[in-house]
C-alpha cells in the first residue's frame, strides 16, 4: 500500500535557500522543521533537521546553481501559517476535556454539511471507514456484487471486502482516471447492488452517466470523494450527488486533520440516522444496541483543528488551482512533442487538484522518476498495482489485459510535487528537471546550471508518498 510505511513518506519544510530556481521556499520562523507526511499529522516535529527531499547549498556553490530540491507536500509550511489558531483550537480542546465527538464535531458537521450542499453530515474515524459505514447504513451483505474501479486507493475495495461483498473491477475513463460508465453497465449482473465512483486525484468521475445507470438499475451510489473535498460537477460538490459522499481528512488530504479522520455527506435522514447509530457499536441510547456496529468516532482535537482549516479551503484551493495552470504553462511545449500528457479540467468540473498527475507514455516513466529522485524532486506514483491484480485479490480472477486503461495508467502515471505552498520557483525546478531529462528546457525556464552537473543521489532517497 502506498504510504503505509511512514519512513518512506516525505513531506517537509523548506530547506531555506532563499533565491533562485530549485532554491528551497524561503524558511518560516515559527513552522517545525522536516517531517513525513503520515508523521507530520500524528506528530507535529519540532526537528531542525532538513529531509533528503530539500534542496540545501552545496559546498562552495551558490544559491541559483544550488542542487534542487523539491518536496512532493510540506505540511511544515501550512502549519505555520496557521499555527497560532491550531495551537489555541488544540489547547481549548485539551483544557475542555471532551475528548470524543462533542460540540467540536457536531459544529464541523454541520460545516461540512453546508460545504457540500448535503442535509445531513456524519463524521467518523476515517475515510476508509466512511467507506465501511456507508456499504454497512446500506445495507450491503455477504455475496452482494459492488462496482468500483481498480485505480483507486485500496480502501475502496476494502470496505466491499469487509462486508464479505464482492468487488467488480471497472476499467477508467483515460482522461478522468474515473469510472467508465459504459463499462459500468456491462459489469451489471442481478446481484449488482451498489457503485461506488472514485474522484481520483481531485476530480470528479463522470457522474451523471453513472447515477442514470444507478437510478435504471436500482443501485445505490457510494461517492467515494476522500481525494475531491471541494471538487464541483456542474456546480455541484462531489460526495453530494449519490445516497452518500465518503472524505477523508487523511492529513495529505487537501482538507487534512492532524492525524486519521472521515466524514459522510447525504441528502437523506434515514441514512444520516442509521451513519449516527453504525459509528458507535449501533447505540442510540447507551447500551442499548439496535444493529451491530463499529467504533468510528473522530476525536474532538481533530474536530477543532479542521474547523480551522476549513476557513482555509477555498484559498488553498485557489493556490493549488493556480499551482496546476503554472505547471501546464511551463510543461506545455514536452506535451506538444508528445513526451507526456498533463492532466486536464475536463468541462463542467471544478478540479481541486489534490494530485497534479501527469502521464510519461513510452515505458520512460520511471527513469523520469529515478532522474528527478536524484536531483531530489519528489515525486510518487498512485498507484502502481491496480486493485485487480493485487494479491488479496487473486481469487476474484482478473489476469493482466483484464483492465487495459487501468493497467496502462498504472504504467504511466506520475505525480508531481503540489501544495497550496508550492513556489514558482519550485515548479519551474520540477519543470527545469522534467524537461532535462528529455533533454529539453521548460518553458521560459532557462536551463539552471546544476543540471550540467553530475546528480548527487542521496543515500536516504526513497519513494515519497501520500495517498
Ligand atoms: C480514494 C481514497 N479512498 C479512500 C481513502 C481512505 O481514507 P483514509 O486514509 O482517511 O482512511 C483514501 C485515502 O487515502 C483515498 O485516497
Amino acid at each position: 500500500m502506498a504510504g503505509s510505511n511512514p519512513s518512506q513518506q516525505h513531506a517537509s519544510t523548506g530547506g531555506g535557500l532563499g533565491g533562485g530556481p530549485c532554491a528551497g521556499p524561503p524558511r518560516s520562523g515559527t513552522g517545525p522543521g522536516s517531517t513525513s507526511a503520515r508523521e507530520a499529522a500524528a506528530r507535529v516535529v519540532p526537528a531542525a533537521t532538513s529531509s533528503p527531499l530539500v534542496g540545501s547549498a552545496q559546498p562552495g556553490g551558490t544559491q541559483a546553481d544550488a542542487a534542487p530540491g523539491v518536496p512532493l507536500l510540506d505540511l511544515g509550511r501550512q502549519y505555520a501559517s496557521i499555527q497560532d489558531e491550531v495551537e489555541a483550537a488544540v489547547l481549548r480542546v485539551l483544557r475542555s476535556g471532551q475528548y470524543v465527538l462533542g460540540p467540536d464535531c457536531r459544529a464541523l458537521e454541520q460545516e461540512l454539511a453546508a460545504y457540500t450542499q448535503c442535509r445531513h453530515a456524519v463524521a467518523c474515524a476515517s475515510g476508509t471507514d466512511a467507506l465501511l459505514l456507508a456499504l454497512m447504513a446500506l445495507g450491503i451483505r455477504p455475496g452482494d456484487e459492488v462496482l468500483l474501479p481498480s485505480f483507486t486507493f485500496f480502501a475502496t475495495a476494502g470496505a466491499v471486502a469487509r462486508l464479505g461483498a464482492v468487488p467488480v473491477f471497472v476499467d477508467i475513463e483515460p482522461d478522468s482516471f474515473g469510472m467508465d460508465p459504459t463499462r459500468a453497465s456491462e459489469a451489471v449482473t442481478p446481484a449488482t447492488k451498489a457503485v461506488i465512483p472514485v474522484h481520483l486525484y481531485g476530480q470528479c468521475a463522470t457522474l451523471e452517466p453513472i447515477l442514470a445507470l444507478a437510478a435504471s438499475q436500482g443501485l445505490a451510489v457510494v461517492e467515494d470523494a476522500a481525494q475531491a473535498l471541494g471538487a464541483l460537477y456542474r456546480g455541484r460538490p462531489a460526495g453530494g450527488w449519490g445516497d452518500v459522499g465518503c472524505y477523508s481528512f487523511y492529513p495529505t488530504k487537501n482538507l487534512g486533520g492532524m492525524g486519521d479522520g472521515g466524514m459522510l455527506c447525504t441528502q437523506r435522514a434515514d441514512l444520516a440516522d442509521k451513519l449516527q447509530i453504525l459509528r458507535v457499536h449501533g447505540m442510540r441510547q447507551r447500551y442499548y444496541h439496535e444493529a451491530v456496529g463499529i467504533n468510528s468516532r473522530l476525536d474532538t482535537l481533530q474536530a477543532a483543528v479542521l474547523r480551522v482549516k476549513l476557513a482555509y479551503l477555498e484559498a488553498w484551493t485557489a493556490a493549488r488551482i493556480r499551482a496546476a495552470a503554472r505547471y501546464a504553462a511551463l510543461l506545455a511545449p514536452l506535451e506538444r512533442e508528445g513526451l507526456l500528457i498533463l492532466p486536464r479540467e475536463l468541462p463542467d468540473r471544478r478540479h481541486v487538484w489534490n494530485q497534479y498527475v501527469i502521464r510519461i507514455p513510452g515505458g520512460k516513466r520511471d527513469a523520469l522518476r529515478a532522474f528527478l529522485q536524484e536531483r531530489k524532486v519528489s515525486t510518487e506514483v498512485y498507484y502502481p498495482v491496480p486493485l485487480h491484480l493485487q494479491a488479496c485479490f487473486a481469487d476474484l480472477g482478473y489476469r493482466p489485459g483484464s483492465l487495459p486503461e487501468t493497467e496502462r495508467a498504472a504504467a504511466e502515471v506520475l505525480a508531481l510535487p503540489i501544495f497550496a505552498e508550492i513556489t514558482e520557483a519550485e515548479q519551474e525546478c520540477v519543470a527545469a528537471c522534467i524537461a532535462a531529462f528529455f533533454g529539453r528546457t521548460a518553458q521560459g525556464v532557462p536551463r539552471p546550471k546544476f543540471l550540467d552537473r553530475p546528480a548527487q543521489r542521496s543515500v536516504q532517497d526513497g519513494p515519497a508518498a501520500s495517498r
